[in-house]
């Protein structure tokens, strides 16, 4: 029986779960669900909700969880529905009643806002890595061909002699802009909703800084409708996702043209390009061709979600579910 299954009495159609079904989207965010989880048991006991031992039990039978899943000797059932179920069900299988008590004072919705941030905070934090080491790298080619000069153009026409080294520090320009609206989307992420609940609150005495504080988050956030239906912070990750592709694709498309035999002014390294069996002469520059068509797909899940969002009442909807994907596709 699901968690909900309470009211119930007929049993869910198996198209009625798979359909509802999240969990091959969000186990990825098991981590995330764990941290949680530890931050809110111990919260919990600190506000003597529920005992020291029972505390005791849930962290070790989570981190004993963590510890199976990364090892990939965890079994998912599309029966839990998503992985907040996942994982609860199997902590009251190995620890029994004080699995249940964990749930005290939480819902979903505040449990899946909360994975969702952490998550958002981490990818937006491995996007900005990869943007310094893309800047250093075009920095120190910038160096090393500080000498060479190649036509500037406007109107694709040839306009004024510049620098190579000149025409690669503006895509590193753009790119540490991309990196300023990464930080923005890392910190729209970075306010904790546990204790809104469902969506009004409860009335146990939680203690939201101390979550908050535990799992890393700069606040809380104020309103409990808000914490459970605001995606503001997936939005914003979309938004610099979307502008660090578009850079990306008009650097391919630089790539695409100077490669060419009509233009001819960069060779291609043998280890980035592919040929043709039937025509011998070519040298594909498949990979910037791909970096220029996949900032379509990027594009296509900033939209995504916007018209997903945009007709949702206050405050949870199902709807929401879909928000997880096309972000983790985006990233
Ligand atoms: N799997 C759900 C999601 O990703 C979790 C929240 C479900 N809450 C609910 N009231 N049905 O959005």
């Amino acid at each position: 029986m699901a968690l909900w299954g309470g009211r119930f009495e007929a049993g869910v159609a198996e198209v009625t779960q798979e359909f509802g079904a999240s969990l091959p989207v969000d186990k990825h965010l098991y981590k995330q669900d764990i941290a949680g989880s530890k931050a809110h048991a111990k919260m919990l006991a600190a506000q003597g909700i529920i005992s020291a031992e029972d505390e005791q039990a849930i962290a070790e039978g989570l981190t004993g969880i963590e510890q199976d899943i990364d090892a990939g000797n965890f079994t998912f059932d599309i029966n839990d529905e998503d992985i907040h179920m996942s994982i609860e069900s199997e902590l009251t299988r190995r620890i029994g009643e004080a699995g249940k008590r964990l749930h005290t004072g939480r819902s979903r919705n505040d449990q899946v806002a909360t994975d969702t941030r952490l998550g958002v905070k981490a990818l937006a934090r491995e996007l900005m890595e990869a943007n310094l080491e893309l800047r250093h790298v075009l920095v120190d080619a910038a160096k090393k061909y500080d000498k060479v000069i190649l036509p500037g153009y406007t109107h694709m026409q040839h306009a004024q002699p510049v620098l190579l080294s000149h025409h690669l520090l503006a895509y590193s320009w753009m790119f540490a802009r991309d990196f300023t609206r990464l930080k923005a989307a890392f910190d729209a992420a970075d306010n904790c909703p546990l204790g809104a609940a469902a969506l009004a609150g409860t009335s146990y005495p939680l203690d939201r800084q101390m979550t908050a504080a535990e799992l890393g988050f700069a606040g809380v956030i104020p309103n409990s409708l808000d914490a459970v239906s605001d995606r503001d912070f997936l939005l914003d990750l979309h938004y610099a996702g979307s502008v660090m592709a578009m850079h990306l694709s008009r650097l391919s498309e630089e790539i695409v043209l100077w490669s060419s035999s009509e233009f001819g002014f960069i060779t291609l390294s043998d280890s980035y390009s592919t040929g043709s069996s039937i025509m011998p002469q070519k040298k594909n520059p498949d990979f910037a061709e791909l970096i220029r068509g996949k900032s379509g797909r990027v594009y296509g899940n900033l939209v995504q979600l916007l018209v997903t969002m945009k007709g949702l009442p206050l405050a949870y909807n199902k709807d929401l579910q879909e928000d997880k994907e096309g972000a983790l596709d985006t990233a």
